[in-house]
């Protein structure tokens, strides 16, 4: 079998507290992405449903789900970040550079469902969901592409 150890570059000796963070990190990327695929969803309904009730139902759904996306988003992010400035070795990588650009994407996601929060609290929402059936994928490519690229470590 091929020796891949070359890829992870730890320049610390990986300690039981690198470990943890790394778990906790997984941790809250798993709540951030049960944020992130089920709020464009909520939009789809929100968007679809036309009397005042279950709109203000849909919008106490959306702002609850968005808070414990985004205290997810930042714990991760400040576990990742940790871990970074624990490994910095690690920014010379290809794959954590990929990554971050992809993290970049993600972000920009988030924020994207931050604004169609607002919206639809603004203007009657249309009928027509086909980009937020689009946007509804997103998540999922970058899921996968950043879970992959994470594991692999390709060099
Ligand atoms: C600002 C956000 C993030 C930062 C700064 C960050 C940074 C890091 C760092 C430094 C590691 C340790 C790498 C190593 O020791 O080899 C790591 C591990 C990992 N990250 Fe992230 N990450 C972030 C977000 C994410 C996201 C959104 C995902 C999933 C979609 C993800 C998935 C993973 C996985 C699965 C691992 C474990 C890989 C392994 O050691 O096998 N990370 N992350």
């Amino acid at each position: 079998m091929r020796d891949v150890s070359h890829r992870f570059r730890h320049d610390i000796p990986v300690t039981a507290h690198y470990l943890w963070f790394k778990g906790l990190h997984i941790v809250f990327v798993v709540t951030w992405f049960a944020g992130l695929f089920y709020l464009p969803r909520l939009f789809i309904y929100h968007t679809m449903a036309s009397d005042a009730i279950s709109r203000e139902r849909f919008e106490l759904m959306e702002t609850r789900l968005f808070v414990i996306m985004t205290i997810g988003a930042v714990l991760a992010s400040a576990f990742g970040i940790w871990m970074l400035f624990r490994n910095p070795g690690l920014l010379q990588l290809d794959w954590v550079q990929l990554k971050l650009v992809l993290l970049a994407s993600l972000l920009v996601f988030h924020w994207r469902c931050f604004s169609w929060m607002r919206r639809l609290r603004i203007s009657a929402p249309s009928t027509d969901t086909r980009w937020l059936r689009w946007f509804n994928e997103i998540p999922s490519v970058l899921l996968i592409a950043i879970v992959l690229l994470a594991v692999l470590k390709p060099s």
